[in-house]
């Protein structure tokens, strides 16, 4: 992989990221877009939004598959990533409401395994995932792949890591309303995206991306996958490259 570009404030990343994806919708016919949800990838869908207020940036053509969502909540509820999305991504960048895609909620499909595979089967009819945006957990987890996924997972109910649940504790208002289980995009669906844009900010993530880009390949941090695609591109403030090995880092002032 291309080494990690370092930036001095997360905005240079969001940015640049959000320049990327803008000259896509552009340029294309049609843009699939894999979205993350969470604090990290947040920036750039507030300057997505921003482009379409004063750029006129038109996402009328755009497709979008999200990582992963929560089981067992509604969707309106206000903890589940398809509200989430409904507010940050779809409503404010005018996503047409037959584009947008959440795993695991589509009520065509009686039962979770063939929501699965119905999501699989929408992204391949999509013609593939051209841009994913990805986050890493504290864990190193990438959507909802928590440690101890395989490579060649797909997308598929998963039971969530504590940590993952610990995290999620004070948006529940409790450990205890955290739901137990959740829909993913499997690290295989992930690694089948043309583009693989990851963020990662602040010091809580240095200890998981040193051991992401730079410990054993394997299902122990399932972000260390990532490094094996041939278009992957990775921004990190400074306090998120903390413990990277000097040698590896590209500064962008
Ligand atoms: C969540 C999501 C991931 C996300 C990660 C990091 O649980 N399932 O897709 O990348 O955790 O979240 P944050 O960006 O808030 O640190």
């Amino acid at each position: 992989m291309s080494p990690p570009i370092l930036v001095d404030r997360r905005e240079q990343a969001e940015q640049e990221l959000a320049r990327e994806i803008a000259d896509l919708v552009r340029g294309r016919r049609r843009l699939v877009l894999g979205l993350a949800t969470g604090d990290t990838p947040s920036g750039v869908y507030r300057e997505l939004a921003r482009m379409r207020r004063d750029e006129a940036l038109d996402f009328g053509r755009v497709v979008t598959f999200n990582l992963d969502e929560f089981l067992g909540l509604p969707p309106d509820h206000p903890r589940a990533f398809e509200r989430w999305t409904e507010e940050r991504v779809f409503e404010p960048l005018g996503i047409p409401r037959e584009n947008r895609h959440v795993p695991g909620v589509d009520a065509a499909h009686a039962t979770v395994p063939e929501r699965c595979a119905a999501y699989e089967l929408a992204i391949r009819e999509a013609g593939g995932i051209d841009l994913l945006l990805l986050g890493i957990g504290r864990n190193g987890h990438v959507a909802f792949n928590e440690p101890g996924s395989s490579r060649e997972a797909r997308t598929r109910e998963v039971e969530l890591h504590p940590w993952t649940r610990e995290d999620a504790a004070t948006a529940f208002g409790g450990l205890a309303s955290v739901p137990e289980r959740a829909v993913t995009m499997g690290v295989a669906t992930i690694l089948a995206a043309k583009r693989l844009r990851v963020l990662a900010f602040g010091a809580r993530k240095a200890s998981i991306v040193r051991r992401a880009l730079e410990g054993p390949v394997g299902p122990e941090v399932p972000a260390s996958f990532l490094r094996g695609h041939r278009d992957l591109r990775v921004w990190l403030d400074r306090e998120a490259a903390a413990e990277l090995g000097t040698g590896r880092r590209t500064v962008r002032s």
